[in-house]
């Protein structure tokens, strides 16, 4: 059985996290006007990052960490995770994850979502999208004191593959905190006879962020060594929230207004 003891917040870390948190939600509600059709990831990087920095007073977290050239990832169509924002520009029909981390006060805030890029957004495309949302939702629901962490990987695995989806077992969840990724504290989105028991506590704050495949759930890294893109160029979608463990269950820190879980 492993113990995830240290990785405990008290209130003032608690509250620290709930405002990083809602500033990084914010970022995806801002951005939401600006995901046109012939805008640049780049023009998209932009923006956030003067948003961040100016307006939030945070700092974007991916920017520099471990050689991230970036302030947000956009993970376009087949991109699986970590696409790095460039010059190329949105088309009608593509998916888009944009992936935000933000820095309050020596904290971190950590969530994604998908974007349909303009109205030719495939059938195909949209069910992907809604299943990968749904089977975070699945997960977070698991959470509570008590309870495996394997139950949300369970979940999340289970309830995909009743669309025949794959879930990526190369990156995980993470604990969360003054650390952007809390060293041996994943979360997996799949399940796995010889995953050890970990028993969650009130007080933890992690990640949960399935990325969802419509074909083989193997990625390949590009030769850029960040973008990470499906082996057989099939879509993927993720979506992502940093949860606290409460006394009774759970709270979505990155919840936006108007989202029901
Ligand atoms: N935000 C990503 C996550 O959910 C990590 C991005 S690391 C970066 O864990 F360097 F690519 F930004
Ligand atoms: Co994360
Ligand atoms: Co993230």
């Amino acid at each position: 059985m492993k113990h995830l003891k240290k990785y405990v917040k008290d209130q003032t870390a608690i509250n620290k996290m709930r405002i990083a948190g809602q500033k990084a939600a914010s970022v995806l509600e801002m951005i939401d006007e600006y995901v046109k059709v012939g805008v640049s990831t780049d023009t998209l990087n932009t923006i956030c990052h003067e948003y961040i920095v100016d307006e939030l007073k945070c700092i974007p977290a991916p920017l520099n960490y471990k050689g991230f050239p970036k302030s947000i990832c956009t993970s376009i169509n087949q991109v699986v995770c970590h696409g790095i924002p460039c010059e190329r520009k949105l088309k009608n029909g593509d998916i888009m994850n944009i992936d935000i981390t933000v820095i309050h006060d020596g904290y971190h805030g950590d969530t994604s979502k998908m974007f349909l890029v303009g109205d030719k957004v495939s059938i195909i495309s949209q069910r992907l999208c809604r299943v990968a949302q749904e089977s975070l939702y699945l997960g977070i629901k698991m959470v509570k004191p008590g309870r495996d962490l394997k139950a949300i990987g369970r979940a999340i695995s289970d309830y995909v593959r009743k669309f025949n989806y794959s879930s990526v077992e190369a990156f995980c969840g993470h604990g969360i905190g003054r650390e952007f990724h809390e060293e041996n504290f994943q979360v997996l989105h799949y399940d796995h006879p010889n995953i050890p028991s970990t028993i969650l506590e009130e007080g933890l704050t992690f990640t949960i962020e399935p990325m969802i495949n419509v074909g083989t759930e193997k990625v390949r890294i590009l030769p850029d060594q960040w973008t990470a893109v499906t082996k057989d160029h099939k879509l993927s979608a993720q979506w992502e929230h940093t949860i606290l463990v409460t006394k009774t269950g759970y709270e979505v820190l990155t919840q936006r207004p108007g989202e029901e879980i």
